[in-house]
């Protein structure tokens, strides 16, 4: 049994953990180092392409199928604890990669690759089970309104007199009780699939981008309680051990996907070699540990799966881009004059790169100049520009991140010229504190 080593220990108490919690985090932490072994080289499979699909799209028979799936990946780990493709080590595959040894896959660009690997690898597993290739993961698609809350298949814990295994005991109340999210998660004026290119959606080789920084630990928190840092959702080192988990990244995935086929040019994805490059390990369906790289999961269809094409269509022209004057010492941001109240406006987004981020779990909004009193809904506050949503595990590392916010009230109602200074707030409170990043552009669409 791993100690909690005495780093951890540190790190766990300067983030304010109590002692009795501590014996719930050495547990966490015990099975969360890195598989042994000599990795072969991924090989593309070229399987069926099968489109994955909405949770709420599952019929009846697809339901029981997936429950099936993961009773038999539940059912793995408890016959053989070691076998790797069982239920706990594919939740210890995320703690591998999240900061539970040295390596975190968050908070930079590879955050959207390594989890399109990792579901692809936890898909193989489930049809292996299964034996049948046509199972595919479905995704929780919250993006969409109708959606916005649990989906109502996860939330009982028994079917009949059977456990649910898409049933898990830690989450929110919200989450629970079938509630809707609020509707600042996914606010039409906050979309990252309003970014104008890759940094902005993805993030780049320094930090991550609004998809991860917005609704993604938005998601997390919402569901997995937000007042005990150490429930499973909430929590970066067991969230993948409540089933939603693998619907929620299955949508982030999506949404990946959808961006890239809004605007094939403009949201490209990167294509520095040390992008491609970047390589990861899984164990495979046939207990064998892989080596992947990020060029191997960039085109979905080989690997067995696609997502049928959203509505919308982003305008084909690219957007353009202004560099903001900011001074990184006093923080203020020279924000542009004004446009007219009589002006068509068009889709004006602020995008800040390198953003010093929050380094507990929760949600913060974000202003320019002082939060609005508490208890108002502060996301209706004229100054309000957006939130950012942050997940960490129970040693949360500074981390860097563009974010992508909603200029164009801001903007329109702002006298220009003058310095501002953007702030971020605990959602909820006036507690701001100044946002600190490397630079700052507005892009209009
Ligand atoms: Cu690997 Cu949603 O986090």
């Amino acid at each position: 049994m791993a100690q909690f080593n005495r780093r951890e220990f540190g790190r766990a108490l300067t983030a304010g953990i109590t002692a009795s919690t501590l014996g719930r985090l050495s547990r966490a932490q015990e099975d969360c180092t890195p598989p042994a072994g000599t990795p072969v080289d991924f090989v593309i499979p070229n399987l069926t392409n099968i489109p994955r699909k909405s949770v709420a799209e599952l019929s009846a028979d697809e339901v029981t199928r997936l429950r099936l799936a993961y009773q038999k990946l539940r059912d793995l780990t408890v016959s053989d604890p070691a076998d790797p493709r069982g239920w706990m080590q594919q939740a210890h595959v995320h703690c591998w990669n999240c900061g539970g040894s040295d390596v975190d896959i968050h908070g930079s660009w590879t955050f959207l690759p390594w989890h399109r690997a990792y579901l692809y690898f936890h898909e193989r597993i489930l049809c292996k089970l299964l034996n049948d290739d046509s199972f595919r993961l479905p995704y929780w698609s919250w993006d969409n309104s109708n959606y916005r809350s649990l989906p109502d298949i996860y939330r009982p814990a028994k079917v009949g007199s059977a456990a649910n295994s898409l049933y898990d005991a830690s989450r929110s109340k919200e989450a629970v009780s079938g509630a809707a999210m609020d509707a600042s998660i996914f606010p039409a004026a906050q979309n990252p699939m309003n970014s104008a290119n890759f940094t902005a959606f993805g993030g780049d080789s320094q930090g991550g981008g609004s998809l991860e920084f917005g609704p993604h630990g938005a998601v997390h928190n919402w569901t997995g309680a937000p007042k005990d840092p150490f429930a499973d959702m909430g929590n970066l080192l067991l969230a993948a051990r409540d089933p939603i988990f693998y619907a929620h990244h299955c949508n982030i995935d999506q949404l990946w996907a959808e961006f890239n086929r809004l605007n094939p040019v403009a949201h490209a994805n990167p294509t520095d070699a040390e992008f491609l490059t970047r390589s990861f390990q899984f164990f495979d369906e046939n207990k064998q540990l892989v080596n992947i790289k990020v060029q191997d999961v960039l085109d979905t269809a080989p690997l067995g799966f696609s997502y049928r094409p959203g509505v919308k269509q982003s305008s084909p022209k690219p957007p353009r881009w202004t560099r903001l004057k900011y001074d990184p010492v006093t923080h203020l941001l020279q924000l542009p004059a004004p446009i007219p109240q009589s002006a068509i406006v068009p889709l004006r987004s602020l995008v800040v790169k390198a953003v010093k981020l929050p380094t507990k779990s929760g949600s913060y909004n974000v202003f320019v100049g002082n939060a609005p009193p508490a208890g108002a809904d502060q996301s209706k506050a004229a100054n309000y520009v957006g939130y950012i949503g942050i997940i960490v595990g129970p040693h949360g590392h500074e981390q860097r991140g563009s974010l992508v916010l909603n200029a164009t009230n801001v903007f329109l109602q702002s006298a220009g010229g003058a310095g501002a200074l953007l702030t971020f707030a605990p959602a909820g409170t006036t507690d701001g504190a100044a946002l600190e990043f490397s630079s700052a552009y507005l892009t209009e669409e």
